[in-house]
């Protein structure tokens, strides 16, 4: 970087790995050290000062905030998706968004797949079982699951993640579906999947797995109708963002027994109130938001993120850039 005086970077978090360290030889660097997010006051304080952000999904980047920051020039967001920055907004003000494609792809399949496990063999439910000391006798009725061999899968969205699923499920012997844009024959051949309507995969499938981002389209994506629709006692397994199902409809869904349960890596609100009724269904399988949470992921992830912030402050395209 030519500039000698550095510019001014907020990082809303500390991350893990050297990333940081190495933002750090290159920018005047400030980071939120805190275990929850700066408040929305405080971003805005620090925005009104900083050239370049890296933020994390629970960071509103929107116009007011780019109001109040007159001299921003980079936002770097450390994860895949982005619906929490305004990026018709920074398009406008020439601010390059940046996001971390790729490098979550296998990390987040693996732990759709797990949840998919989960819930679909009750693991969460033996392991509580086994340990409130009910467990008196192998029994030919006790915790029956769904089996995951020869079930058929509906994936929501065959983009890389829904693809990395959809490889896995293939070596579980399941039949795949899909809906959303059409993969190549070659991708579809590969994967063994076929592209169904949204009618078609509803009724269809055993499982139904969510892999597309939150945007107008797909919010609400899986309500009321949706539910109606689907296979008496299906299961829902959801790592993309909580806002594509409706949740009351989801709850009522559960409540009634249309649904068989629902495994939840992302909900709506985050973090999921305690009085949710999610946390009392016995069907329900949840955890907070952690499908690419793996050491090298998380590592990786960040460097990606610092990458694309020194290469917008550099006045070049990030590599991972998502405006227009
Ligand atoms: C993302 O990257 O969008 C995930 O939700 C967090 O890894």
């Amino acid at each position: 970087m030519a500039r000698t005086v550095r510019p001014r970077v907020f990082v809303t978090r500390q991350l893990p790995g050297e990333a940081l360290g190495r933002l750090g030889r290159h920018v005047d660097l400030r980071v939120w050290d805190d275990e929850l997010p700066p408040s929305r006051d405080t971003l805005l304080a620090e925005a009104a000062n900083a050239e370049g952000l890296v933020t994390l999904l629970t960071d509103r980047v929107d116009a007011p905030l780019l109001a109040a920051a007159p001299g921003l020039r980079a936002v770097s967001n450390v994860a895949v998706g982005y619906d929490n920055i305004d990026v018709p907004a920074c398009t406008t003000r020439r601010i390059p968004v940046g996001n971390t494609p790729g490098v979550l792809t296998d990390t987040t399949a693996d732990f759709a797949f797990a949840l998919l496990m989960g819930l679909a063999r009750r693991v969460a439910e033996a392991d509580a079982y086994v340990r409130a000391g009910k467990w008196r006798t192998w029994s030919p009725t006790l915790l029956l699951g769904t089996d995951i061999h020869g079930a058929t899968l509906g994936i929501v969205g065959l983009g890389a993640i829904g693809a990395a699923v959809a490889r896995r499920a293939r070596g579980f012997g399941m039949r795949v579906l899909y809906v959303g844009r059409k993969a190549r024959p070659e991708l579809e051949a590969e994967l063994g999947v076929r592209r169904v309507d949204k009618a078609a995969l509803l009724a269809e499938s055993d499982i139904v797995s969510l892999h597309v981002p939150l945007s107008s389209e797909t919010r609400h994506w899986l309500g009321n109708e949706e539910l109606a629709r689907m296979k008496p006692g299906a299961l829902l397994v959801n790592t993309a963002r909580g806002g594509v199902v409706d949740q009351a409809a989801l709850i009522e869904a559960l409540r009634d027994g249309r649904l068989g349960g629902a495994a939840l890596d992302v909900m709506d609100p985050e973090p999921l109130p305690t009085d949710s009724p999610l946390m009392t269904l016995p069907n329900v399988l949840l955890a907070p938001h952690i499908a690419s949470a793996s050491h090298a992921t998380r590592g990786r992830m960040a460097s990606m993120a610092v990458d694309n912030l020194l290469a917008a402050l550099d006045g070049r395209r990030p590599p991972h850039c998502v405006n227009p």
